[in-house]
């Protein structure tokens, strides 16, 4: 089977991880790579169709990025997005200029629906604009395809050269034919057939890892988490007992969680691998003992657990590989990197420097998030382990404020279970009603209430719940009255040490998701 590849190259745009998603949804496989992969690369790749992405700059500026001149010789359906849109006006002789008014948000527009990039969309439709230069003059050969009320070049096309360009973002939601777009252009336009499949998927990449570890041995830092759980089932699949996960429990699961990933990759379990779970909570709460600060917290906790994963992986002997849960957006985003560190994200990049393997293998590396998901349910994991909500690294850790104890863990296991289920209780009745993260936290808050004929002075729960597509920002959910009073009943009366329940409705930004 060829395999069908469509190239995004990335200016630096917001959304040009979206693009890629796009163009997956329509099983065609794709890649992101910076703008300036050198042509012999590209030659080599030979993809089917190339996108250039949006970007924070002006064409103008000396020090923007601009493509290789060749591209556009090399005779591939190219797409422009936004700013990939004036650079190909640009590149090709048109003229770009500052709009006299920026333009952005979800905008009317009209577009030529009898040309092949919008093939059955509907004439005028709204399109999401984010843009401040914008396209005077189309190059020679172009003809307009597109116009809103400010902007006379919402799209262009130079079809004898496989040239199309869009000043909208068909990527994000807010365009309502967006993905017709991409299809068209992938399929009618650079002739790809969609043959991009999670279960081909599995079997090259079962294939391939089998050929790389021959008769080797495999090691991999099982967390519990959706990527690492995948990576663990499709390394087993591949090579079985060859296969060592260890699963290092830092006593700051979720109640019950431990027992719930020992079910599943133990022993007794759905797969075929060798399963070492290490019981280290008591070790976590000694190095813990006594600190507060939210960032010695996190690094605390990242370190020890290479520390005890090492001390393990010794005991194992040599391995020939390392195996992580690595996945494509963590790729994309160590790619770029430049933003400021609000916390120090544990189990992202952090590799164990004591443990003898030749080399590393990353199985999931080229996946989105939600095509992981996908391989995780063909593989036969469990969908409450595939589609469960994310959790830190650090763990409760983090969603207790303060200092870090046995019985505050405790607490905070037994609140949280509770909010879980009351919440999913909530969403089955109600499947429209769906926060994508929710989870109880403790704070360092002791205050007085009355029990029974009795005072007491106990702890306060808060409570959170986001709605979120991309975890970067977020709000509040709103939780219905009658739900979350019946939730704090429940944690008053059955969680011993907390006589208070509170529910945080801040927004990220300012706030953000995890308390610390
Ligand atoms: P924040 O608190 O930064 O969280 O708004 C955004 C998302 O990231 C998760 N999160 C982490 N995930 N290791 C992780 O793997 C970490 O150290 C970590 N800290 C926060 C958080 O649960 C939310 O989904």
């Amino acid at each position: 089977m060829e395999k069908e590849n469509v190239l995004v190259l990335d200016f630096g745009g917001q959304y040009n991880q979206l693009i890629a998603r796009r163009v997956r949804e329509c099983h065609v496989y794709c890649e992101v790579h910076s703008s300036d992969m050198p042509l012999d690369e590209i030659r080599k790749m030979a993809p089917k169709g190339i996108i250039l992405t949006g970007g924070p700059n002006s064409v103008y500026d000396d020090a923007s990025p601009h493509a290789d001149q060749e591209l556009f010789s090399l005779g591939i359906p190219i797409l422009g997005i936004c700013y990939g849109a004036q650079i190909l006006a640009y590149q090709l002789g048109g003229k770009v200029s500052t709009a006299p008014v920026s333009e952005y948000g979800k905008t009317e527009t009209v577009v030529d629906n009898s040309v092949s990039l919008f093939k059955s969309w509907i004439e005028t439709s709204v399109a999401w604009m984010s843009h401040t230069d914008y396209i005077e003059t189309v190059p020679p050969g172009f003809k307009v395809t597109g116009h809103t009320g400010n902007c006379p070049v919402a799209a262009m096309q130079d079809e004898e050269h496989g040239f199309y360009a869009v000043q909208f973002h068909p990527e994000v939601v807010h365009t309502d034919e967006g993905m017709k777009l991409f299809r068209n252009f992938v399929y009618d336009i650079c002739g790809c057939t969609g043959n991009w499949e999670m279960s081909s998927f599995i079997d090259t990449t079962v294939g391939q890892i089998r050929e790389k570890v021959g008769e080797g041995r495999v090691l991999l830092g099982l967390s519990g988490g959706v990527d690492s759980s995948v990576a663990a089932a499709l390394l087993s699949k591949a090579i079985g007992k060859q296969l060592t996960c260890v699963f290092v429990d830092h006593g700051l699961l979720r109640k019950n969680e431990g027992d719930e990933v020992e079910a599943v990759f133990g022993n007794n379990g759905l797969f075929e691998l060798d399963f070492i779970r290490v019981n280290a909570a008591g070790h976590f709460y000694e190095k813990l003992s006594g600190i507060t600060e939210p960032e010695q917290k996190r690094k605390i906790i990242g370190a020890e657990f290479i520390n005890v994963f090492e001390t393990e992986a010794k005991k194992i002997g040599k391995v020939d590989f390392l195996a992580q849960g690595t996945i494509y957006p963590d790729v994309i985003e160590s790619g770029l990197g430049k933003s400021a560190t609000i916390k120090s994200h544990h189990n992202v990049g952090g590799l164990p420097e004591h443990v003898d393997f030749k080399e590393i293998i990353e199985p999931l590396r080229m996946l989105f998030k939600d095509e992981v998901r996908q391989v995780g349910l063909k593989l036969g994991l469990p969908e409450h382990l595939v589609y469960r909500q994310p959790f830190p690294g650090p763990g409760l850790g983090i969603r207790i404020i303060g200092e870090v104890n046995e019985e505050k863990v405790k607490i905070v296991q037994e609140a949280d279970a509770i909010y879980r289920e009351e919440i999913d209780r909530a969403i089955k009745d109600d499947p429209d009603w769906k926060p994508s993260q929710y989870y109880a936290a403790l704070t360092n808050m002791r205050s007085v209430g009355v029990m029974g004929d009795g005072r007491t002075y106990d702890y306060a729960v808060a409570l959170r719940a986001v709605i979120t597509s991309d975890f970067m920002t977020a709000t509040a959910a709103p939780i219905p009255w009658d739900i979350l009073t019946r939730i704090a009943d429940r944690i008053v009366n059955e969680v011993k040490g907390v006589n208070r329940v509170l529910y945080d409705c801040t927004s990220k930004p300012p706030a953000t998701i995890e308390l610390e």
